[in-house]
């Protein structure tokens, strides 16, 4: 086992630089390191966002990634996503102290007051008998800067919205210990134990949203989340269509 022992059973590795913490994971997890491990870089020169997207990875942001090995089935993984989520959702929260309120969106942003905070990306790999071999949950979080709108949506970081001392390692340090325990609580019981904390942070709940699956879009009235954290969105026809993945923009 490697790294540097950590409140909540997990273990660190930091390093200056990567082309991405989610390709450092995968490796260790393909050798076989246990789970646990979690990689903190100080800048990627090749980070990955969703969608074949790239993430901007210069000094001063959270990019880490998580190597855990799930006992729930891998059709259920991608709800790891929606955990990771709340829990950088009520880390923020937490912080910003009642000065603003951020929200999770489907399925793995952190908004605060519409712009994004934060970011997750899930890579893994199955097993033989359909359960989980290995994920890693990268997690990118912007604490002392923010890209522009470059990147095509509106986005902000802990600096701008007042915690100016925050660093990546003390963020990653509290996320860690937060997430220690939802995390346990989804792995035995599945999303089904966490959907209603989820929904209660939940972006965009009876607004009008567009969903985006491969070249396919759907509008509708977004109602929520089911047992499995698939999206649920009423169409015109009074149907509520249910989406396991894609992308959901609110409008
Ligand atoms: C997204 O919102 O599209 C997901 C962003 C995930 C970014 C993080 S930064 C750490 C880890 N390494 C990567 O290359 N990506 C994730």
């Amino acid at each position: 086992m490697i790294g540097k022992p950590l409140a909540g059973g997990f273990r660190l590795i930091e390093v200056d630089e990567t082309t991405s913490t989610n390709d450092l994971a995968r490796g260790y997890a393909e050798a076989g390191e246990p789970a646990g491990l979690v990689i903190r870089a100080g800048r990627q020169t090749a980070g990955r966002g969703r969608q074949g997207r790239s993430w901007l990875s210069p000094e001063g942001n959270l990019y880490t990634s998580l190597l855990l090995r799930p006992r729930r089935p891998m059709t259920e993984v991608s709800s790891l996503s929606l955990v990771v989520g709340l829990v950088l959702c009520e880390t923020i929260g937490d912080m910003l102290g009642g000065r603003a309120w951020p929200a999770v969106k489907w399925p793995n942003d952190v908004l605060v007051d519409g712009a994004k905070v934060a970011g997750i990306l899930l890579e893994g790999s199955p097993d033989r008998r359909g359960g989980c071999e290995w994920v890693v949950a990268g997690v990118g979080v912007n604490i002392g800067w923010a890209p522009g709108a470059s990147v095509g949506y509106a986005t902000t970081c802990l600096a701008t919205l007042g915690l100016a001392e925050m660093t990546p390692a003390a963020f990653l340090a509290i996320f860690l210990e937060r997430l220690q325990p939802h995390f346990h609580l989804w792995d035995r019981q599945g999303f089904a134990a966490l959907r209603a904390t989820w929904l209660g942070q939940a972006a965009g709940i009876d607004r009008q949203v567009v969903v985006k699956v491969g070249s396919a879009t759907v509008s509708g009235t977004l109602v929520g989340v089911d047992e499995t954290g698939a999206l649920q969105v009423a169409t015109s026809t009074g149907r509520i269509e249910r989406f396991a993945a894609g992308e959901m923009a609110l409008s």
